[in-house]
């Protein structure tokens, strides 16, 4: 059975306002794989898992056309109502079940969603609508990403870790394919020829509301809030604290010349 995670209108607005799009290391590790393969020029990408269309609207600068798909009706909603190039579209489905005929897709991509698929059925349903020579590149961020928020990239990286720290109980058991990396998932693809990359770092340019906002648009954060409201709304209250207290800290530091002895 599918895992419907992502349902809520409420949801799919939040992850549309603060979800990321691949950075710019993870879009050209994809293409240049693409193109040593000659998978790319070509006529049809589908971004399968696509949410509001974080990953699919780069693909439409590489492909004549573009579908992002997704199990979620609220999400392909927000995809809708998002600007993109003309050649994107996006259609409600399950991974398992893509409306493709055989043979008719050159590249699927995914992500951070594959974990959520139900692999077997998928890997199978990939084999059978790509063409001969066609690729798939299945990519997710790991929970241990760094952030950028100028001189104080390390506090906001401690901030955005404690908060998973206390989420992660609340995560689905899915989750364990992002820990890991997504090795089973890589290692439970049924092709000859593939590749696991594992070095790609992006810096994510982040804001204190952008941790708090990317914390609940998280499915562990929403089953946190699902099973204790009240205990889940206050550890964001608290984040958006602590960050506050820092954040005026780090403004104060940033406006002292470096010239003038501090008086104490
Ligand atoms: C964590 S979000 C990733 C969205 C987007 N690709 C991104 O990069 O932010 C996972 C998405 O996978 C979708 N999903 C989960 N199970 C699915 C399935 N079996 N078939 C299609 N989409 C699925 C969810 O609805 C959700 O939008």
């Amino acid at each position: 059975m599918a895992t419907q995670m992502f349902e809520g209108r409420g949801h799919a607005a939040i992850y549309q306002k603060y979800r990321f799009a691949p950075g710019k290391e993870l879009q050209q590790t994809i293409l240049s794989y693409l193109r040593e393969k000659k998978a790319i020029p070509a006529e049809l990408a589908v971004d399968v898992g696509c949410g509001s269309g974080q990953g699919t609207h780069f693909l439409g600068e590489h492909f004549k056309k573009v579908v992002g798909t997704d199990i979620s009706e609220a999400q392909i909603q927000e995809a809708k109502a998002t600007p993109c190039m003309p050649n994107i579209s996006y259609l409600v489905c399950p991974a398992e079940e893509l409306p493709f005929p055989a043979g008719s897709v050159d590249v699927l991509t995914s992500f951070t969603a594959a974990h959520w698929f139900q692999l077997e059925r998928f890997a199978r349903e990939a084999q059978r609508v790509l063409r001969p020579g066609g690729c798939v590149a299945i990519s997710t961020y790991t929970l241990d990403m760094s952030l950028r928020h100028g001189q104080c990239s390390q506090q906001l990286t401690r901030v955005f870790r404690e908060c998973w720290d206390e989420i992660l109980k609340y995560s689905n058991d899915k989750v364990k394919y992002v820990l890991d990396d997504y090795k089973a998932i890589f290692e439970a693809l049924p092709f000859p020829d593939k590749k696991r990359i594992t070095d790609i770092y992006d810096p994510i340019p982040m804001t204190v509301e952008g941790v708090v906002g990317y914390m609940e648009s998280t499915s562990s954060y929403q089953t946190f809030k699902k099973n204790d409201p009240t205990a889940a709304t206050s550890l964001l209250q608290e984040t958006e604290k602590r960050n506050d207290t820092w954040e005026r800290k780090a403004t104060a530091v940033g406006n002292r010349s470096p010239s003038c002895p501090t008086r104490m």
